[in-house]
Formats: structure tokens, C-alpha cells, sequence
């Protein structure tokens, strides 16, 4: 298996879209030795649900998705493939939290979109649809990504 973690703040908002959509878009296109999973590094958001705003948004494009926020931990990051983390204080979170496993395995999801930029944070924004189409731009770069390069590891 290779293991897909997508990393955000709360846990709430941005990585469990992300975890939605790839997971979606592993099994329709036959990734299935891919896992995907997503944590948030803000441990006082632990075992809330997803955000009501960004739920309403998985659901209106025909996601249903129910989860409970999971603080990273370093077996998170020893286990994972690829960390996908959605701006710059995440990826940096990420390294303290996984230490020198951590290098070379954490990515920025928004790295796969055409604008490049990261994936601001809607908690702030408040355009969850535009973080959505965000997400889901990134994820279809990041899947061609995998196919690209690691054909090996994620078909079964
Ligand atoms: P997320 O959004 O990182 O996309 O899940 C946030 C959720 C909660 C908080 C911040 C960002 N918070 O400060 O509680």
C-alpha cells in the first residue's frame, strides 16, 4: 500500500476535502493500492467533525464524507508515501512533527495546480468553493503526478 496523507491545520476544513475527492478519484481511475487518509496538526481540533460550510460544499458536488478530525502523528508520517500538506505553516508543521522521516516526503498540494499557489485556508476566506475547486485541481495534478512516478506502488 502507499499511503497518501493530507495535512492541514484543524483537520476540518481542507484535508478532509482533499482526502474526499482523491480517494474518489483513485477508485474511478483504479489506484487501488493507494490509501489516503488526512490528519490536521491543531490538536484542540481533535474528534470535531467537518466544518458545516465545508461539508455542505462535498455535498453539493456529490461527496458523502463523514469525519472526525485526527491530530498528526510521526507513525503518520513513517507510514506515508507522500504527505500533502495545503500551505507553508503546514509543511513546516509537518517537518517538527515528523522529523528527519519527514524530508523528502512532504509536498504542497497546491504545487499541483497551474497558479501553484497554496491553498488558503477558507476557516479564514470563507470561499469554500473556491477552495473546493482548488483542491480538486491539485488532487488531478497530484494523481498524474503518482502515475508518473510512482506507477509501481499504486496499482494493487
Ligand atoms: P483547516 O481549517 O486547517 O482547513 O481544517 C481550520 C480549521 C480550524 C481552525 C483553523 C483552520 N481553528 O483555528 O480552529
Amino acid at each position: 500500500m502507499f499511503c497518501v496523507c493530507f495535512v492541514c491545520l484543524g483537520n476540518i476544513c481542507r484535508s478532509p476535502m482533499a482526502e474526499a475527492v482523491f480517494t474518489r478519484m483513485c477508485k474511478e481511475s483504479g489506484m487501488t493500492g493507494v490509501k489516503v487518509k488526512s490528519r490536521g496538526t491543531l490538536e484542540s481540533e481533535k474528534g470535531r467533525p467537518v466544518y458545516m460550510p465545508a461539508a455542505k460544499v462535498l455535498k453539493d458536488n456529490g461527496y458523502d464524507f463523514v469525519h472526525f478530525s485526527v491530530t498528526l502523528t510521526k507513525k503518520d508520517v513513517d507510514d506515508a508515501g507522500l504527505v500533502l500538506v495545503m500551505d507553508s505553516s503546514n509543511y513546516y508543521d509537518v517537518l517538527k512533527i515528523g522529523g528527519a522521516a519527514a524530508q523528502g516526503k512532504v509536498k504542497k498540494l497546491g504545487a499541483f495546480t497551474k497558479s501553484g499557489n497554496d491553498i488558503e485556508d477558507p476557516w479564514y476566506t470563507g470561499d469554500f468553493e473556491r477552495t473546493f475547486s482548488e483542491i480538486k485541481e491539485g488532487c488531478e495534478g497530484f494523481a498524474y503526478f503518482l502515475r508518473a512516478n510512482h506507477a509501481g506502488q499504486i496499482y494493487g
